[in-house]
């Protein structure tokens, strides 16, 4: 019978054989499906396996180091975290077009990636054949079913390795859907906030300020978000929310009072919403004192923010995120 502990036994046994004695790497983005795929194939083969996490200094506050120490905590596995948020901050410089944000995020999210696979394979030898990945049911049928090598181009030209590294994919969450993967993440005991965590895009913050990326622009807009997430999961809310994106609007400015005067601040957009799978979605009838106690808590505990607004469009017209 279909039990999320027949199916890891299952998936052990199979990525065992598939694997061998050789090694695989998986990379974790701080989502669900990477993180319990690496749990499931640590389970399987220990230490043959190296994740590898690329910091893009985009992610929220904490999530970080949940990745770092919790989900080390929880598996045991071999991490390898590659701090390349300058690099990152660096390529943004100057730029607000949203697409063109989604461009560079992703060309150098590669282009680390690679550079941190080229450096494991130049360590750990020719062994280093799979790659992990966290591709569910639904991704199987949209893409037409098909199992795949994923052909690594790679312009670094790192020493004594070949051009083109042809690695076989491991994906132990194919025949699963997202309830049933967080069912295995919980069986194998990795922390409910990896196991629960609502979608989060992968180019990150980055796309949730209207505007150009700065170190500082990220700091305040982690700070609002924290907020913002500490009070929807103190309200229960968390289950009833699809996801609520915290975007700042870092090119306007708006006249507040605050204190003993007149500030001209940002405001912070809340878009709280309700899905079933972010094809569409509707604005969340969040309780009014939630509401409240984010925006008081905000304004007055986040520097340059002197305004709170509530996004109530839903989608279509608008999509989630703002960018
Ligand atoms: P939109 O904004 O299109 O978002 O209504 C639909 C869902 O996709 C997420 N999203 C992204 N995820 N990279 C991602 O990995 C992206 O560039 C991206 N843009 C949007 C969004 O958070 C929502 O869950």
């Amino acid at each position: 019978d279909w039990t999320m502990g027949n199916v890891i036994d299952e998936q052990v046994a199979t990525i065992r054989e598939q694997v061998g004695d050789r090694r695989a790497i998986c990379g974790l983005s701080g989502g669900v499906d990477s993180a319990v795929a690496a749990a499931l194939v640590q389970k399987a083969i220990g230490s043959q396996l190296t994740c590898v996490y690329v910091d893009h200094g985009l992610m929220r506050k904490g999530e970080t180091e949940q990745v770092e120490k919790d989900f080390v905590a929880a598996t045991g596995v071999q991490l390898k975290v590659v701090d390349a948020s300058e690099r990152f901050l660096g390529a943004l410089a100057g730029v607000s077009d949203p697409e063109e944000k989604r461009k560079i995020i992703g060309r150098e999210f590669i282009r680390v990636f690679e550079q941190a696979q080229l450096e494991i394979m130049q360590e750990e030898g020719p062994e280093v054949a799979f790659l992990v990945q966290g591709t569910l049911y639904p991704d199987v049928v949209e893409s037409g079913g098909g199992t795949g090598t994923a052909n690594i181009k790679s312009h670094h030209n790192v020493g004594g390795l070949p051009d083109d590294i042809e690695f076989e994919l491991v994906e132990p969450l194919r025949k699963l859907f997202k309830d049933e993967v967080r069912m295995v993440g919980q069986e194998l005991g990795l922390p409910d906030e990896i196991v629960q965590r609502q979608p989060f895009p992968g180019p990150g913050l980055g796309i949730r300020i209207v505007g150009e990326v700065t170190e500082e622009r990220l700091d305040l807009l982690r700070e609002a978000d924290a907020i913002a997430r500490e009070e929807l999961t103190a309200a229960g809310l968390d289950r009833e929310i699809w996801q609520c994106p915290v975007v700042l609007l870092a090119d306007v400015r708006s006249v507040g009072v605050q204190g003993d005067g007149r500030t001209y601040g940002h405001p912070i957009v809340l878009r709280p919403v309700s899905s079933e799978d972010a094809m569409t979605a509707d604005w969340s009838r969040l309780p009014y004192e939630v509401l409240s106690r984010i925006s008081t808590r905000i304004t007055n505990e986040v520097k340059d923010v002197n305004r709170v607004v509530l996004d109530v469009t839903s989608k279509p017209p608008g999509t989630i995120e703002w960018e």
